[in-house]
């Protein structure tokens, strides 16, 4: 797919009613969307095959393919405002932050390591020319804006002599070089800052720092606090698996790339719990298994990639992470986007919200500093250490974390479902979604709307809607109708005909192939169970 085919894609999920900017009537909000009628189909399904695959239809009697042992899977949903200890134990108080740089002519804000730039010498000057663009984009911007600062017309870029690649603003030393991505004179971009992305909120009538509280960065930390009550409640022994669907939030400084950097997203997370002598082959699992449930989804293309992560990459309580990713068609070519983390995090969670203890006013008073000089807050005092019965043995048993963000799977879906292609001299626009995931798994469309027709179609159509999300189109062509389906990723359409009031059969239209067969109408509620089914 390439970026002139994801702007193709962006306005179809504006005019088909996948997603719409946030607030749009008022301008928009920047870093937050809605999703439309076809768009809330489309996410759910993805959140419902995450769940049933990974929960409600985990076999915890026998090991999975690849799986070390059994296992066992349990849900949690809890609250998106907790204590703000739980972020002062998970580091997220002191250490989630961006670094940003703000530009004093422009008054426009940068995330420090997203702005990339080129060295460029000409007339005896020497500077950086910053972009947030990149690939050819950013070449060419460079280029045009390096001739603009210089007061030069195009046909003296021979005069331009650059002296580096598109490298990242982190690799300058002093700015008093550098012409910031929308600046016109050098040297406006102030030294880089410290940015926490968690958004502050006030808690009850309290409007001072004692009724301050944040909405969560992550799911993780509600899974974290709850390990000791659902190891109480629910017999469930190692190792195990807590998994969690919902909201987070984060106070991007440049939220961009449509839903790809979004402030408010769903996530999709996992913190599966195991003796520390098993982790690395559960990490191992985790991996490979995670990384197998996108392309039985469809993201089967060599946009798909595994990554492990380099050392110098791991998050603060990381010990080994491999990122799942995706070519998204606006990236520059050659890069990749995260879907999804799998990180081996040890016992870093359990133990930070378990070690020291809160003064009696509920105080952190004491901040330690750890080996490594990062500050580590005082943990609820609660031993919330797993004691294994046949082990005789109590300890932190140490996690393993696929962690996927909802909305990015969303946008990688339909990037690898949009298809343009001629048909009967004709361009079709296709969404090849997996009928697992598909908004509308079969439409019912009368040829005509007489003779019967629309009353037979609506019955079938009544009947299917039971069990399927079906969807009944009476207006216009046939064929138009079809394309309406296709561009929305319906993959079964069945069409009532003149035949059908003869001898009770449908026309069945397959989405990829468009091969059409008749059936009985008695047989298309089968048929459908047959045809998803076999998609599970
Ligand atoms: N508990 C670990 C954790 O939160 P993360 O890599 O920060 O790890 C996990 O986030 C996933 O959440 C990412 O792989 C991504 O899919 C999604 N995600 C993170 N930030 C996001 C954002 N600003 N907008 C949309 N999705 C985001």
């Amino acid at each position: 797919m390439s970026s002139e085919s994801m702007d193709k894609l962006v306005s179809l999920c504006k005019r088909r009613g996948f997603l719409f900017p946030s607030s749009e009537i008022y301008g928009g909000l920047n870093g937050f969307w809605d999703y439309g009628p076809l768009g809330v189909e489309l996410k759910r399904n993805i959140k419902e095959a995450w769940w049933k695959d990974m929960v409600s239809a985990h076999d915890d009697l026998d090991a999975p393919e690849g799986a070390p042992t059994a296992y066992q899977m349990v849900g949690l949903d809890c609250s998106i405002i907790m204590h703000p200890q739980v972020w002062k134990c998970s580091g997220h108080y002191d250490l989630f932050h961006d670094f940003m740089v703000d530009c004093r002519e422009t008054k426009k804000r940068y995330r420090h390591d997203q702005v990339r730039g080129r060295w460029v010498e000409a007339r005896g000057k020497k500077f950086f020319v910053a972009t947030q663009s990149g690939g050819e984009e950013g070449f060419k911007e460079t280029e045009t804006r390096a001739l603009k600062h210089l007061g030069l017309r195009s046909k003296q870029v021979d005069e331009l002599s650059w002296t580096s690649p598109l490298v990242s603003l982190t690799t300058v030393d002093s700015f008093a070089e550098v012409l910031g991505p929308d600046a016109g004179e050098l040297g406006t971009l102030t030294p880089p800052r410290e940015f926490n992305l968690m958004f502050k909120t006030f808690v009850g009538a309290l409007s001072g720092e004692e009724g301050a509280a944040f909405l969560r960065p992550e799911t993780a930390q509600g899974i974290f606090v709850n390990f000791k009550n659902v190891v109480d409640s629910s017999r469930v022994r190692l190792p195990f698996g807590i998994a969690q669907v919902g909201k987070s939030f984060r106070n991007e400084i440049t939220p961009r790339n449509f839903t790809f950097r979004s402030r408010e997203f769903e996530q999709m997370e996992i913190e599966f719990f195991c003796h520390p002598s098993q982790s690395a082959e559960w990490y191992r699992y985790w991996r490979d298994r995670r990384y197998r449930w996108y392309t039985g989804l469809g993201l089967a293309s060599s946009r798909l990639r595994l990554r492990d992560h380099d050392a110098d990459e791991l998050s603060h309580y990381s010990c080994g992470t491999a990122d799942i990713e995706y070519a998204f068609p606006f990236l520059p070519p050659g890069e990749f986007g995260e879907l999804e983390g799998i990180a081996h995090r040890g016992d870093f969670d359990l133990r930070s919200h378990r070690e020291g203890k809160l003064a009696r006013n509920g105080e952190d008073l004491a901040v330690e500093v750890d080996g490594e000089g990062k500050p580590r807050h005082r943990g609820s005092g609660k031993d919330i250490r797993y004691f294994d019965d046949q082990l005789k043995e109590r300890f932190y048993p140490h996690v393993i974390e696929p962690s996927a963000g909802a909305d990015r799977g969303t946008l990688a879906f339909l990037c690898e479902a949009f298809h343009e292609e001629q048909v009967e001299g004709e361009t079709r626009t296709v969404l090849r979604l997996h009928p697992r995931l598909a908004p509308i798994k079969v439409a019912v469309l009368p040829l005509v709307n007489k003779d019967g027709m629309p009353e037979m179609a609506a019955k079938l159509y009544k009947e299917l809607k039971r069990d399927h999300a079906a969807y009944f189109d009476d207006g216009g062509a046939i064929g138009r109708r079809y394309r309406r389906q296709d561009e929305v990723g319906t993959p079964f359409c069945v069409t009532v005909d003149g035949q059908s009031l003869v001898d009770g059969s449908v026309t069945w239209r397959d989405r990829d192939t468009l091969e059409q067969v008749r059936l009985g109408a008695a047989e298309v509620l089968p048929e459908l169970h047959r045809r998803l089914r076999a998609t599970c």
